[in-house]
């Protein structure tokens, strides 16, 4: 019994840890705001042959709805779950095998700032890349990115995108979302 009090208590300090410290997630856990689940869905515009990234997925809140979108839709497009912390990944997996759409939607366990994006994807015509980080960290990951590939389209919750400013359209919910081409 005492064992298993310990055991849980480890485990409990462990996930503590997972979402406190920044060298574990230098980027914290907030999901968007589902109130604004229809400017996403169109921020997104969801397309045939192409991927959506959601660097940071959190919990999936954003690319499963996206997915069932797509679905409904009968589209090809293909998504992308990028996240660090694996509780988050546990729970999206979950979700994953639960999801109707899941043939199209890949769970990534890794780090948006190692990662090499192009092996990710299946579907090049149309890239696009789903933010909400933190802004002090949004241009190191453009930057990044753009070296990889060129041409992206970029849907950013919460922050604008300093380097991008000229391409903004704005869109206002409970929260702005800022698009760039
Ligand atoms: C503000 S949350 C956004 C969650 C989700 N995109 C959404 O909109 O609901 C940022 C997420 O990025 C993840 N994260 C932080 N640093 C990361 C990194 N280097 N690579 C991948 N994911 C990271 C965090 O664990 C967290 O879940």
């Amino acid at each position: 019994m005492m064992f298993f009090f310990l055991a849980l208590f480890i485990i409990i300090l462990c996930i503590i840890a997972l979402f406190s410290f920044p060298q574990f997630s230098p980027i914290p856990y907030f999901p968007s705001n589902m109130k604004d689940k229809e400017i996403i869905l169109a921020g997104l515009n969801i397309k045939n042959d192409q991927t959506i990234f959601d660097l940071g997925a959190g919990d999936g809140v954003v690319i499963f709805e996206a997915a069932y979108e797509a679905l409904k839709h009968r589209l090809n497009t293909r998504f992308v779950a990028l996240e660090i912390n694996p509780i988050l990944i546990t729970l999206m997996y979950i979700k994953w095998l639960l999801h109707p759409n899941r043939k199209n939607v890949k769970i990534v366990w890794g780090d948006m700032f190692k990662i090499k994006f192009k092996s990710q994807m299946s579907n090049v015509k149309r890239i696009t890349f789903y933010l909400y980080i933190s802004p002090w960290l949004i241009e190191k990951v453009i930057t990044r990115i753009k070296k990889q590939i060129p041409h992206a389209q970029y849907v950013s919750y919460y922050y604008p995108i300093k380097s991008l400013k000229k391409k903004e359209v704005i869109r206002e919910g409970v929260h702005t979302l800022y698009l760039y081409e």
